[in-house]
Parts: structure tokens; C-alpha cells; sequence
């Protein structure tokens, strides 16, 4: 009888090692897309204290700039590489008239941010500003035109000012201001959440709308633009259905916002600081809907766009919480926790995943609003555990996906249950191999074995991003709280790779 006891201890001691266990098969193999670098785009909008007292600051504050461009914040993000920026919204960019932003400032109108908590605006940032910040910066602008409050010609203006090389009064203009060379703006987004702030309209109103104004965005010699649609609100398949049945051949791309709210309420989202952890799986939760999201708009425009030439572009995702306690909560400043850097490296995961369909994303955004990579607070300034996620995922930046089969154990919570861990992986040009794992289990290690065929590698090496708790933040007084670390988890065997995965980590591996 005794025995017969130790015996079932025993199997359940091992069921529950084993189950503990993943298996992950890649293979290497040349017909598989790249990565779009796109996929690692950012968002700064008039918002808060994204480009006011974020990018943009006060010219008596005591930190390096060139003009009003905030120079340590421009260094953090030229280190991950960023390639894209859009602006000026959002919202924003649906009531922003770019005539306000030229010319000398001094003369440029205020106008009321009606969006973002009726504060005055003063167009000191325009244009040539953000044009300025983004050759800073090293990325490629990408600017929202306004459809909502705006008309085609002013649209169409825009366009000719930014991009024509030649001898229009636009293009004088632009020279007048400062710039006689051409910026060259290749992505032009048309409208922003057209279904809400940007008009409130039915999609089969604005599928006309956006070919008009798409006619009239014009690519200039030497400067071929990519237009961008507005896209769906979350999980509303009809607009995507519809733009793609309507529009698909006058757009490179159509875009789709899904932001994850811990709770699923939008009334009450849930502390950014502070939560339990059945609080934390729902909100992993809402983070992997994601996937099921995605995997139903690419079927739809599969059905029409077979050969994929039209772009699904994430244009605005990320973890939107109840604002911090004390803020203004039309300003959106939430802290970014080990949370947000599960959340970021698994959302990313599943967008390098489907690279053949989604080739741009922007999270939202990029200084002290929302999922930001960069909160400052006067002359302070610290990286949030969500910027190091996207400092370690450079590595997959227009490298070519390796496909992969995986079997994964739970993260449990009562009577429900996540996949722990999600990956994605590329092959570089040097014949690198990077494979990110995410184990979004708060509690538990991951032991993964793993065979990677098609490739030789003789050496792993790696990085992991982790911390006591997945409430743990940065902070102005002790911002390395939540950093990388040198990862010596990962092994060579005869079998293959063999990864140790911590609880709620992060882990980035390169395989040479
Ligand atoms: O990112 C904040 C807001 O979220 C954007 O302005 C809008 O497009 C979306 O609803």
C-alpha cells in the first residue's frame, strides 16, 4: 500500500516536471518573407506629454537639444533602431490643419487640442519639427492626413509641401521655411479611426471618401508615397471586408488599432501598478486575442488579395490602463511595468509571425503616454521595461522568419488556461539565427528543448529580461529595476537547444 503511494507521488511529481516542459521545432528554410523592420514602429501624438514636454520641450530646461528636441530621449531611441514614427495622431490628426504648424512661430495660431483635454496647442511643433526630430532619429516619418475636419486640397497641399522637388509656390514655400530639398515623405496615413474620432462614419460611407482623397495623394518624381487606409476598430471584420471589396487597389496598406485593456472596460481599465494575479492572466488574455484578431482580418483580405500585396499595418496597439493617480487622465501617463514587456514581446512574437501580411505596426506611444518606451519627468528621463523589450527584438528588423511548431505547457489561473509561451525567430543576413521566448507564467520556470533544422550553429548566447514581480517598474529614483541581463539559461546538446525559461521573462537568444 505504501509503495502504491510512493509510486503515484512519484508519477505526479514527474507529470507535473514534465509538464513543465515545451517542445519548439524551427526550420530554417528560403522561402519564408522578412520581417519588415516596419513591424518596430512607434507612435507620437499631440497628446499629453508625448511631443509637448516629451520630444519637444521647454527652451529653458536645463537637458542638450537641438532647437526644442529633447537629445537624450532622441540617443535612447536611435540605440533600438526605431524605423518609423507616425504623427501627428490619432485623433489629434484629424483636427490638425498643417498650414497652423509653418512659418515663424511667434505667428503661428493657438488652437484648442479638443481631443486630448481642451488644452491650448501652439503649433510650435509642426512640419519642419517633426521632419527635423525623425532625421534626428534616423526613422522614417509617417503622417496621418486629415480626413475628418480636412478637405483633399489641403491633403493634397500637405503632400506637394512636403515632397515636390521643382519650382510650385508650395515648394517655395517649403524652401522659404528652411528646407529647399524635398523630405521625401513616403508613408501617408488617410484618416485615423474614420469609424470613430476621425468622422464617426459607416464604412461603406467612407470606402468613397478614402478613394477621393487617395486619388488626389499624389506620388511627386522621386518621391512614390504609400497610402495607408484607416482600418478597423478591433474585431470589426465588416470594415476590413468592405475596404478590401472597395479600396484595395488605392492603398500600400490598411490598418487595424487593438489596444489590450487589462480588464476588457473601457470604463474602468484597470491600475498599470497594481494588480492581482487573476488581474494579470486577464489581461494576458486580452494581449493573445491579438492573434485571433489578426488571423481573422488576414483571411479576409486573403480572400481578396491573395498574392498579399496590400499591407496590414498595426498602426496602434499596446497595454492602455487607467491613467497614474494625479494625473491630468485626458493625458493618458500610465507607468510601464514587467507586464507591459510581456505584453510588448508577445504582441511583437505575433506580428513577426504573420510578416507576410503585416508589414508596419506603431505602439502607442512612444514618451509618457500610454505604452511608452520613455517617461521623463522634468530633466529626468528612464527607459520602461517595454523600451528593452524592443531593444532586444532589434535583431529581427528585416531578417528573414524561420517558421516553427510549438507545444507549450499552461499558465493556469483557477479553471483557466494561457499557452505559457509564445516565439518567434529570424535568420539574419549573417546567418545569425535569434530566436525571442516569451514564458508569461508569473510563477513557474520553462524548460524547452528544442531542434533547429535547415541551419549549423555552434554557439548560443542571450539575453533576459525579468524581475521579482510582474508589478515591478521603473522608477525616476531607481530606473534599473526592470533591465536586460546576460542570459546563460541555453545550451547546446546532442539533440539540439535546451533553454531554461525563467518565470515571466523574457529571453532573446542568437545562435551562431
Ligand atoms: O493612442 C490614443 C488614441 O487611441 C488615438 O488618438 C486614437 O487613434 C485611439 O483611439
Amino acid at each position: 500500500m505504501r509503495s502504491l503511494f510512493t509510486l503515484l507521488l512519484i508519477t505526479l511529481l514527474w507529470t507535473s516536471i514534465r509538464a513543465q516542459e515545451a517542445y519548439l521545432s524551427l526550420n530554417v528554410d528560403d522561402s519564408q518573407p522578412t520581417i519588415s523592420k516596419h513591424i518596430y514602429g512607434h507612435f507620437s501624438e499631440h497628446l499629453g506629454r508625448c511631443v509637448y514636454d516629451g520630444f519637444w520641450v521647454d527652451e529653458n530646461m536645463d537637458v542638450q537639444k537641438k532647437d526644442r528636441i529633447r537629445l537624450d530621449v532622441v540617443e535612447a531611441l536611435k540605440k533600438i533602431n526605431i524605423p518609423n514614427l507616425r504623427w501627428p495622431g490619432g485623433c489629434f490628426a484629424d483636427e490638425y490643419h498643417w498650414r497652423d504648424g509653418i512659418g515663424q512661430r511667434a505667428e503661428r495660431p493657438n488652437m484648442v487640442n479638443t481631443h486630448w483635454g481642451m488644452g491650448v496647442e501652439d503649433n510650435s511643433f509642426g512640419t519642419h519639427e517633426f521632419l527635423e526630430l525623425c532625421d534626428l532619429l534616423g526613422t522614417e516619418p509617417y503622417i496621418a492626413a486629415n480626413v475628418g475636419s480636412g478637405t483633399v486640397k489641403e491633403m493634397n497641399d500637405w503632400i506637394e509641401y512636403v515632397n515636390y522637388n521643382g519650382e510650385s509656390t508650395l515648394a517655395k514655400l517649403r524652401a522659404e521655411n528652411g528646407h529647399p530639398e524635398p523630405y521625401n515623405v513616403a508613408f501617408w496615413g488617410i484618416g485615423n479611426e474614420s469609424w470613430g474620432c476621425g468622422g464617426n462614419m459607416t464604412v461603406e460611407y467612407f470606402a468613397d471618401v478614402y478613394k477621393r482623397y487617395a486619388t488626389y495623394a499624389k506620388s511627386y518624381p522621386g518621391a512614390p508615397i504609400k497610402r495607408i487606409a484607416s482600418g478597423a476598430n478591433s474585431a470589426d471584420y465588416h470594415w476590413t471586408e468592405v475596404m478590401m471589396k472597395e479600396a484595395r487597389r488605392h492603398m500600400w496598406g490598411i490598418s487595424v488599432h487593438y489596444y489590450t485593456i487589462p480588464t476588457g472596460d473601457w470604463g474602468a481599465k484597470g491600475s498599470a501598478t497594481s494588480f492581482t494575479e487573476a488581474e494579470y492572466f486577464n489581461t494576458m488574455k486580452n494581449c493573445l486575442f491579438m492573434d485571433e484578431l489578426l488571423d481573422k482580418h488576414i483571411a479576409i483580405m486573403d480572400r481578396y488579395d491573395p498574392e498579399k500585396k496590400v499591407a496590414l499595418a498595426v498602426d496602434e496597439w499596446g497595454i492602455w490602463t487607467d491613467a497614474e493617480p494625479g494625473t491630468n487622465s485626458s493625458f493618458l501617463y500610465q507607468q510601464n511595468s514587467l507586464r507591459d514587456a510581456l505584453i510588448a514581446a508577445t504582441q511583437l512574437n505575433s506580428f513577426n509571425n504573420r510578416a507576410d501580411r503585416i508589414r508596419m505596426a506603431n505602439l502607442a506611444q512612444t514618451v509618457n503616454v500610454l505604452q511608452a518606451l520613455i517617461l521623463t519627468d522634468k530633466e529626468k528621463m528612464l527607459l520602461t521595461p517595454t523600451y528593452h523589450v524592443f531593444d532586444l527584438y532589434q535583431v529581427h528588423q528585416d531578417a528573414q522568419l524561420i517558421p516553427f511548431s510549438i507545444s507549450t505547457p499552461d499558465f493556469v489561473n483557477g479553471d483557466k488556461k494561457l499557452p505559457a509561451v509564445n516565439v518567434s525567430a529570424s535568420l539574419d543576413q549573417d546567418g545569425k539565427v535569434h530566436i525571442t521566448l516569451v514564458n508569461i507564467d508569473p510563477n513557474k520556470s520553462i524548460t524547452i528543448k528544442s531542434a533547429v533544422n535547415g541551419i549549423d550553429w555552434k554557439k548560443v548566447s542571450g539575453k533576459v529580461l525579468t524581475s521579482g514581480k510582474v508589478t515591478d517598474i521603473n522608477k525616476f529614483d531607481q530606473p534599473e529595476i526592470v533591465k536586460p541581463t546576460v542570459f546563460n539559461g541555453a545550451k547546446k546538446t546532442k539533440d539540439g537547444l535546451s533553454v531554461e525559461l525563467p518565470a515571466r521573462s523574457v529571453v532573446m537568444l542568437e545562435l551562431e
